[in-house]
């Protein structure tokens, strides 16, 4: 890429960098620092990383802390906005995947994606209720539901403040299960910005009294739900079918090809774990560089895609008989936040957010799902066209180039070398690189 186009790419802040993956890693951060108006010190985060003072203060028993690469995902288009993406991940292709698949989507004008209200759940269970009467203790319950609901709105002064807190309540009845009938509270609580898990379980918490002396019965467990079905976000995007073409293959066929690799992971759980892995190999660095809890989202991804008893697909593409275009859409639990949480704790998520540009959770999530979507266009196609291993081994190949003591500027040229000769094995890069050194 030119110094010219690069300019100006960064001046249109746009977020197709052709050729930004050529650079060397010290031009590539400066041009994100200057497309991000990062500074000199947050620019200096990703030398320094997380230090140890701070690393012990945030967990139990610290020894040191623990670095995984950052890249930048580029050519993403959300709702009409330019967006680089931080990617914290040690899994090679998978930042080369995202930025192929933002571009294949770009084509057809980016992703649309919407996330709802920040609404998470809080679950609080009862046993021991008097003569197993789960109607009679719900009726009483459902009687105290204002001085419940008022009680779970007061534990936080900031949310309801921002217009969050506790929105509604719902019982769940279960009376057949290995320890006797019981019931459980659903606390509906909108955290705002925040993943909110401190809101909520406080609030289940100061809640459990009044629960417990209406219900008769004993309060156990008072903690958030990580299946935020009330917190989904949703995105989409139109892919022409020129854009999917492929050595000799066909744009129309590689879409139908797409279509009937999605349709296995509809109807098979051994291929819709491998299908969601790969989704959440574009939403999981995302979570990472930007400090939120990637357990949670998973827990809430895996269990969203079995809702219906058996798991399947979190995406779904067809073809639009219309135009031929590939229309993709993912839907799946997104509880993140931008404040609080690792969000604050750990510096270098405050430069992914701010890189991100994102003024709100739910934009932060609908940027998050068009990750996961292009991911999945991505990996499909390769796997439906010429399989996963070409692109993964020419990766593979650099890393043993670099791994071998080449330079970022002769380690491409060995591994293409590598992969020509069809050795794509530490020994022989050792002996290019040797052999370039002699030179
Ligand atoms: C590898 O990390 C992810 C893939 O297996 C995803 C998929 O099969 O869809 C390539």
């Amino acid at each position: 890429m030119s110094n010219e186009s690069l300019e100006r790419a960064i001046q249109d802040r746009s977020s197709r960098l052709p050729g930004f993956y050529r650079l060397p890693l010290a031009r590539r951060r400066a041009a994100v620092a200057r497309w991000a108006d990062l500074s000199v010190e947050e620019l200096d985060l990703w030398e320094r990383g997380l230090d140890s003072s701070r690393a012990d203060a945030l967990i139990e028993n610290v020894v040191g802390t623990y670095a995984l690469p950052v890249g930048v995902a580029t050519n993403f288009l959300v709702n009409g906005r330019e967006v680089l993406v931080p990617m914290a991940v040690e899994e090679p292709s998978v930042v080369a995947a995202a930025s192929h698949g933002a571009l294949m989507a770009r084509r057809g004008g980016g992703f649309e994606a919407k996330a709802d209200a920040p609404v998470m759940i809080g679950q609080v269970q009862v046993i021991d209720l008097p003569g197993d009467d789960l109607d009679a203790a719900c009726a009483r319950i459902e009687a105290q539901r204002e001085a419940i609901l008022a009680t779970a709105h007061a534990q936080s002064r900031s949310l309801p403040a921002l217009g969050g807190g506790a929105l509604g309540m719902e019982l769940r009845r279960f009376p057949e299960t290995s320890a006797g009938p019981m019931l459980v509270l659903h606390l509906y609580y909108d955290t705002r910005d925040a993943m909110g898990a401190n809101a909520v379980n406080t609030a289940c918490e100061a809640i459990a009294g009044i629960v417990e002396s209406a219900s008769g019965g004993t309060v156990l467990m008072r903690i958030l739900s990580n299946l935020a079905d009330r917190r989904l976000v949703r995105a989409a995007c139109r892919v022409p079918a020129q854009a999917l073409a492929r050595d000799g293959i066909d744009g129309a066929e590689v879409a139908r090809r797409i279509v009937a690799a999605n349709a296995l992971a509809e109807v098979d759980p051994y291929r819709a774990a491998t299908h969601n892995k790969g989704i959440l190999n574009g939403i999981d660095p995302v979570i990472i560089a930007t400090g939120n809890d990637w357990r949670g989202v998973e827990a809430g991804a895996h269990a969203f895609a079995a809702r219906s008893g058996s798991y399947r697909s979190l995406t779904e593409w067809k073809v639009d008989a219309e135009t031929g275009d590939l229309l993709g859409s993912l839907e799946l639990p997104m509880a993140i936040g931008i404040v609080g949480g690792g969000t604050r704790s750990l510096p270098l998520a405050g430069l992914g957010l701010k890189i991100l540009g994102v003024g709100s959770a739910g934009e932060l999530a609908e940027i998050v799902a068009s990750v996961g979507l292009a991911q999945n266009l991505s990996a499909l196609r390769a796997l439906v066209c010429e399989g996963i291993q070409d692109g993964h081994m020419a990766l593979h190949a650099r890393q043993l180039a670099l791994a071998a003591g080449a330079s970022a500027e002769s380690a491409a040229r060995i591994a293409e070398q590598l992969v020509a000769e069809g050795q794509i094995r530490g020994a022989r890069a050792l002996e290019l690189v040797m052999a370039g050194a002699a030179d």
